[in-house]
């Protein structure tokens, strides 16, 4: 695993933007598979500025979102396709077609996973996922529990997400109770894991899920096995990390 242990926060972003960057130059008809939350933020907009500058092409760029919460439409404002139109696709020139977000409008759970499970592989994988962390261990919206779900699957959020999530809705009663997410299993396909964190809340987190026993109870510990994943995060998060 490599670890870039940034100053700040905008230094982290940028580091991630570059290594984004590089995956698109390398392989301009990549596959990201790209995260939502608060940490991408500034990756995503130097990403645009870097667009804007005419140093990224996202033309041939496809993406497959991790995960959308059940119940909301593409146009619901805490919608996972919203903010990422919002934050990245409306200010670059991907094509909107080539982008997946989970369906959270689909009423049948299971070919709202199957569908998504298909959208993945006809895609051949994902060639560079982009992950935050959840203070709970969760990457996308994999939840701790007793088992490794491999598959995208339907499931019940925590009291504990809801509860970091509220801060983007008007009240913890319209936080959604459930939602789509990509399973472990796609996400370790990926060829290359980047996973951002930032701020002092994330240190003890990321210390266990590196660091810890590979464990369902932290889901995000499974990337230790992963063999090719980047950790890039600011000094806040990673003081106590050994580099
Ligand atoms: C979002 C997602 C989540 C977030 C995690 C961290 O698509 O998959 O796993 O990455 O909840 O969220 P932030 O960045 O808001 O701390």
């Amino acid at each position: 695993m490599r670890v870039y242990c940034a100053e700040d926060y905008n230094r982290a972003s940028r580091i991630a933007a570059n290594l984004i960057s590089a995956q698109i130059i390398m392989k301009p008809d990549c596959v990201l598979g790209l995260a939502t939350g608060s940490t991408p933020i500034g990756t995503y907009e130097e990403l645009i500025r870097r667009y804007e500058q005419g140093d990224l092409d996202f033309s041939k760029v496809h993406s497959i979102n991790l995960d959308e919460y059940r119940g909301l439409s593409p146009e619901n404002d805490q919608s996972y396709r919203y903010f990422m139109n919002r934050h990245l696709f409306d200010s670059v020139n991907i094509d909107k077609k080539n982008t997946f977000v989970p369906d959270g409008l689909e009423p049948d759970q299971e070919k709202a996973c199957r569908d998504y499970e298909e959208t993945i592989r006809a895609h051949g994988g994902i060639d560079l996922q982009i992950l935050g962390l959840g203070h709970n261990g969760h990457i996308g919206f994999n939840e701790p529990g007793g088992v490794f779900e491999k598959q995208t699957h339907c499931v019940t959020l925590t009291e504990n997400t809801r509860e970091a999530n509220a801060r983007f809705f008007a009240s913890m009663d319209e936080v959604p109770t459930e939602a789509y997410t990509m399973g472990i299993g796609s996400i370790m396909q990926a060829k290359k894991i980047v996973v951002i964190v930032s701020g002092e809340s994330k240190k003890e987190i990321v210390k266990k899920a590196f660091l810890g026993p590979i464990t369902p109870e932290v889901p995000a510990s499974v990337l230790q096995l992963h063999h090719d994943v980047t950790l890039v995060g600011d000094k806040a998060a990673l003081s106590d990390f050994p580099r």
